[in-house]
């Protein structure tokens, strides 16, 4: 059942799995547009519904996301291993070896992130892989009194290029690629300058990326067809249409180079590779234990309140949710 191991050993949230920080060998394979829409889907399927189990990460601050790890020009075991038994076929992601500009650069210079409303820095809510402070202070010894943070709802980026670190089918050979993830932290840059910049500081990162994507082989097989990338804001954020200041937001997703590219985002918008997520909430098990010992808590609660929820799509926006 390739879609059960593609579940479970992408998405499986399980600590103690010492997936090393380490590049696939190269191996033969067809590209194959089957296994990449499924791969979409699944992640789409999983991230929906239960985003909570992604991972635990114990410890401090982020993991460095380096396009080439050392040794990987010369370290391949897998030369070893017997090709018809390749685990990650139809499965191997490609991560671009982008420009410190675009990724670590805007995390590092966190305090430019941050605005006045924010309940904490957000060097502080990087802390924990992007989970935030740990959130202390429960009684009792349970261990899932141990997975909730003070998580900003802005920091899927984070949170995701650190489960994609541990991505066990990660490959140095686009040609085998089933998809190529672009680690661009699109919404921390642009809340950088949403407010009170003129357009064209707004525009400029999103506009670079595109040309440096555009000019690599990686783009020019498929126009940019396998290539995705996930963005902690919502996709309305990217899609200003004219060049009035007035007008929110960048137009990153408007660029005719972008619709290609697939966006996973909290919110989606009118493009067709939009696919929406749900944001990052403050829980964080680690395992499915933990997540069955906060429903009995819960069940055990006395909970004399009703309340309900109603949302609904932006009546402008077709396709949004
Ligand atoms: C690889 O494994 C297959 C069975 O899975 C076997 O038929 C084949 O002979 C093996 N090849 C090598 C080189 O070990
Ligand atoms: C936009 O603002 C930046 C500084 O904030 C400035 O350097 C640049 O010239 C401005 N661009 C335009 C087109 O006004
Ligand atoms: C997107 O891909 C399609 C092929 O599927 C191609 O016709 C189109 O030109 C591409 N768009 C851009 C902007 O490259």
């Amino acid at each position: 059942m390739k879609l059960y191991a593609l579940v479970t050993q992408f998405f499986a949230g399980n600590p103690t799995k010492n997936l090393k920080w380490k590049r696939q060998p190269r191996r033969k394979s067809c590209s194959n547009q089957f296994w990449f829409v499924l791969f979409f889907s699944v992640v789409m399927f999983f991230l929906l519904l239960c985003f909570n189990h992604l991972f635990f990460e114990k410890t401090k601050g982020f993991v460095y996301f380096p396009g080439k790890p050392a040794g990987s020009a010369t370290y391949f075991p897998g030369k070893l291993r017997n090709n018809s038994k390749d685990s990650c076929l139809g499965r191997y992601i490609y991560v671009h070896d982008l420009p410190k500009r675009f990724n670590e650069d805007v995390i590092k210079y966190c305090q430019l992130i941050t605005r006045p409303g924010d309940r904490y820095s957000v060097c502080k809510s990087l802390e924990n892989s992007g989970l935030g402070p740990r959130i202390k202070g429960f009684d009792g010894s349970d261990s899932w009194k141990n997975s909730w943070f003070s998580t900003n709802q802005f920091m899927l980026e984070v949170i995701f290029r650190n489960r994609m670190q541990k991505y066990e089918c990660l490959t140095d050979d686009f040609t085998i690629a089933s998809a190529i993830f672009v680690l661009y932290y699109a919404g921390l840059d642009l809340r950088r300058h949403l407010w009170g910049f003129n357009t064209s500081m707004r525009d400029s990162p999103g506009v670079d990326l595109i040309a440096w994507l555009a000019s690599k082989p990686e783009w020019k097989r498929n126009l940019g067809k396998e290539h995705f990338l996930i963005s902690g804001r919502i996709a309305r954020d990217f899609g200003r249409k004219s060049n009035q200041k007035s007008d929110w937001g960048s137009n990153f997703r408007v660029l005719p180079e972008s619709e290609n590219i697939t966006m996973l985002t909290i919110e989606s918008g009118s493009s067709e590779n939009d696919i929406a997520v749900p944001y990052p909430t403050y829980f964080h098990p680690s395992n499915d234990f933990q997540v069955h010992q906060w429903q009995e808590f819960i069940r055990k609660q006395n909970r004399p309140y009703l309340f309900s929820f109603a949302g609904a799509r932006r009546s402008k926006q077709k396709g949004s949710i």
